[in-house]
């Protein structure tokens, strides 16, 4: 890829098929999960290589919480580890212009996981190349709804008219504020579904499916994934 222009400037990516990969090779599903991390930091350095500058990982969903609680436990394990590791390359992050932020109803996480995550985020640079979202108690509704509450509360107060309510102010109320919405999704896994990401941001986003499995999934993938995008023409329901 040569051409900066033809680049998407965010792109959104479901990590699916954790527990597949494992499955396949006689490993508890946990296991999954832990490479799918390692491609999570791969895909992440690789955005910041390229100059993407906004990427969005979906690395918990609101509905995940289901899952037997082992799995959750070591989910959120992996967690702690990838924000105790931002405290640790604090400086290697910043040189980077990583700029990590994390998105969705976090009051419920547990608590030092919290902590970990205003630190991280209170240390951020000021000059930043690339911002990497990760998506975690996260649901498009539940988004949604939260901004919906905000707005109506701001009426309630007197602080905005009704009729003053905008596409804009709804957008400035959700976790992704001031960030241009995602230009690409990608899926991995096979599945053919938004599963409740980014549900009003990816109004006009293109999607790109692939067989390949989380943990499989490689730069190269991406690449095909950013060619088959600068293909593609959007006309915004233009002509
Ligand atoms: C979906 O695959 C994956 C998850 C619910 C967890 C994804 C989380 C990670 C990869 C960790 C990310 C880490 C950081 C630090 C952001 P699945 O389990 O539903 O797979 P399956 O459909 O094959 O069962």
């Amino acid at each position: 890829m040569t051409d900066k222009s033809a680049l998407p400037q965010h792109v959104g990516i479901i990590m699916d098929g954790n527990g597949r990969w494992a499955k396949k090779r006689g490993l508890a599903r946990t296991e999954g999960h832990k490479r799918g991390a390692e491609v999570f930091r791969a895909i992440s350095t690789y955005c910041s290589d390229i100059g993407i500058p906004f990427v969005t990982f979906y690395a918990f969903s609101t509905e995940n919480w289901k899952r037997p609680q082992q799995e959750v436990d070591v989910i959120m394990d992996i967690f702690r580890d990838f924000l105790h590791e931002a405290e640790d390359r604090q400086q290697e992050n910043a040189e980077r212009g990583f700029r990590f932020h994390f998105i969705g109803d976090l009051t419920v996480l547990p608590e030092d996981i919290r902590g970990l995550i205003d630190f991280m985020e209170a240390n951020n640079p000021e000059r930043y190349g690339t911002t990497v979202n990760v998506a975690v108690n996260y649901g498009g509704r539940a988004e949604l709804t939260h901004a919906a509450q905000q707005i109506a509360a701001q009426v309630q107060t007197g602080e905005l008219k009704a009729q003053d309510i905008t596409e804009a102010t709804i957008a400035s109320h959700l976790y992704t504020a001031n960030q241009p919405d995602p230009d690409l999704i990608i899926r991995p896994s096979g599945e053919y579904r938004l599963s409740n990401f980014l549900t009003w941001q990816s109004a006009y986003a293109e999607f790109w499916f692939s067989d390949v499995l989380w943990p499989d999934f490689t730069t190269a993938d991406f690449d095909r994934a950013l060619a088959d995008y600068a293909r593609r023409s959007r006309r915004f329901g233009g002509v």
